[in-house]
């Protein structure tokens, strides 16, 4: 056996055992990207390094093997900043965007590749879960969003963006009109209290999400329905009020409890609700500084004051969003303000640091080249914008959705909530702008298999799917072409995708750390 320190611990193994194995044994995780356990290695990523204080060397734990006596750090801001200059330079020749352009541009950052790509499957009840991870009244937006998804659309560059909106309202529609529309799971009764005033979309938004973890929602407006102005500002012929009403009918079932015709400062004060409830939303819609004034927040003559990331206003425990924070009166805007309160007050009822919604590393393409448009487009469907039979007001019927949705270019990348790259360069903070590198290389995409796409842009030349497809015998596989810097995977002999991945596609999809080898439909 051989003797090591750890982390400041004596650590025994046998002779042979790598300093991965050595930590692995000892419960110290150390991230790796091209190892992989019962394959070669080959010592490419370098995120795996450590310290070793005897020789004084930063070393690939993954392949160094332990000697007697070495003493390792795996975990110092040294190791640390190694891990991310690894990083930096995988990140600094990625060509890939982790979210679509039509999500980063949409105020409640709904999913909505992945809504497309589930309507274009017919998985109706999956895309209405996409959708309601984001936005709690869709029937209701589907009808009056203005759409700035659309307006980032990709497809556009091309012909003209996907009805994303009308998609979303095709889906939303079919769940509220069926026996028994989409009901969340909820977590379990935490006991806790929040009283929202207003039942605008910011306020219902907030108690969709609230209820879903669990806390008991009031709603406290002084009209006598829910909506504000969804209700009393946007004609009928637009949005019909038995959508609302319906979706309003969901929100009850989740327990949330309304008290309509209540004005806060005559019949109830901030104070009282203070008192009575763990936490306070303030979603009134636009109000003027003057009438704000006692309301106990700080405002300006913009609204009342918060704290960009989490909501919170000047009170502790107090969160405010929707019109009152916000010049802009997209609803759409509102909505997104509703699910991010919600974490935030989630954060504070359960005594966590108050974070709000966390916005993950993105990696991006930036300015997409006319021939990248033509990669893009090789799983979409090249027809025009499908325009609804029975007009814009009575929406898509199901040929119609499904036949739209194929138009969809599938800008975002299908491993974007498993991708070890992403969550690595979170992680270490890494940039890919650290390494000032000139040009990059094309977009490409191969998608010549039936359930697996190739970007190579996302591929650091791991080479873990060579070595799958090598042991596994397959017939082509995957291998590495070219050489030096210039060096890619493809497949031997100019061969299809489907050819190199005959038995190995899952396994190779599984297993490469990044986006560039995914599957089509996730
Ligand atoms: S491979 Fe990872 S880092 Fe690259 S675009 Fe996909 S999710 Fe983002
Ligand atoms: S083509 Fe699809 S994924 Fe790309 S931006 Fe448009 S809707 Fe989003
Ligand atoms: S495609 Fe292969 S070589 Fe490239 S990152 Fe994925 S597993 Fe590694
Ligand atoms: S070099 Fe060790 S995991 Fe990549």
């Amino acid at each position: 056996m051989l003797e090591l320190m750890l982390n400041g611990k004596k650590i025994s193994i046998k002779e042979g055992a790598t300093i991965l194995d050595a930590a692995n044994a000892a419960g110290v995780n150390i991230p790796t990207m091209c190892h992989l356990k019962g394959h070669s290695s080959f010592t490419s990523c370098m995120v795996c390094v450590v310290k070793e204080h005897v020789s004084g060397r930063l070393i690939p734990s993954c392949t160094a093997p332990v000697a007697n006596g070495m003493i390792i750090d795996t975990d110092s801001t040294e190791v640390h900043h190694a891990r991310k200059s690894a990083l930096d330079l995988l990140l600094s020749e990625h060509v890939g965007d982790c979210e679509a352009p039509c999500r980063l541009t949409c105020p409640a950052h709904m999913n909505i590749p992945l809504m497309i790509r589930q309507i274009a499957s017919g998985k109706m009840t999956e895309a209405i879960e996409t959708i309601k991870e984001h936005i709690s009244i869709p029937a209701v937006l589907g009808r009056i969003c203005p759409a700035p998804c659309e307006k980032g659309c990709r497809r556009s560059r091309f012909d003209s963006s996907v009805a994303i909106c009308l998609l979303k309202r095709f889906v939303a529609d079919i769940d509220l009109y069926s026996k028994s529309p989409h009901i969340p799971v909820c977590g379990i009764s935490t006991g806790r209290n929040v009283a929202i005033v207003g039942a605008g979309p910011a306020g219902l938004s907030a108690a969709y999400y609230l209820a879903r973890c669990g806390h008991q929602c009031t709603i406290f407006d002084d009209r006598q329905e829910p909506g504000g102005q969804l209700r009393y500002g946007v004609p009928e012929n637009i949005l019909p009020r038995q959508v609302l009403d319906k979706e309003v009918e969901v929100l009850k079932k989740l327990g949330i409890l309304f008290e309509m015709k209540m004005k806060v400062g005559k019949d109830i004060s901030i104070c009282e609700l203070r008192e009575k409830f763990d936490a306070l939303v303030l979603a009134p819609g636009k109000k003027d500084q003057y009438s704000l004034l006692s309301w106990l927040v700080k405002t300006t003559e913009k609204g009342i004051v918060i704290d960009a990331h989490t909501h919170m206003t000047s009170e502790s425990g107090v969160f405010a969003g929707g019109a009152v924070v916000h010049e802009g009166r997209l609803a759409v805007r509102a909505v997104g303000h509703g699910r991010n309160m919600a974490v935030s007050i989630d954060h504070f009822l359960k005594k966590i640091p108050v974070t709000g919604v966390l916005r993950r590393f993105e990696s991006r393409i930036g300015k997409i080249h006319e021939p990248e448009i033509i990669e893009f487009m090789k799983e979409s469907d090249c027809s025009q914008s499908i325009e609804p039979s029975g007009g814009a007001t009575a929406g898509f019927c199901v040929d119609e959705a499904v036949r739209e949705s194929k138009r969809c270019m599938h800008c975002d990348c299908r491993k974007q909530d498993d991708c070890k790259l992403r969550d690595l360069a979170e992680k270490y903070s890494a940039s890919p702008k650290h390494f000032n590198v000139e040009g990059r290389k094309p977009f490409t995409r191969v998608t010549t298999h039936t359930s697996v796409v190739f970007e190579s842009g996302k591929c650091i030349k791991c080479g873990l799917c060579v070595r799958i497809t090598e042991k596994a015998h397959e017939t082509y596989g995957l291998t590495f072409v070219g050489r030096g810097f210039d060096t890619f995977v493809g497949i031997p002999f100019n061969e299809s995708l489907g050819a190199g991945l005959q038995t190995t596609a899952e396994e190779c999809v599984k297993q490469c750390p990044t986006g560039a080898l995914a599957f089509k439909n996730c």
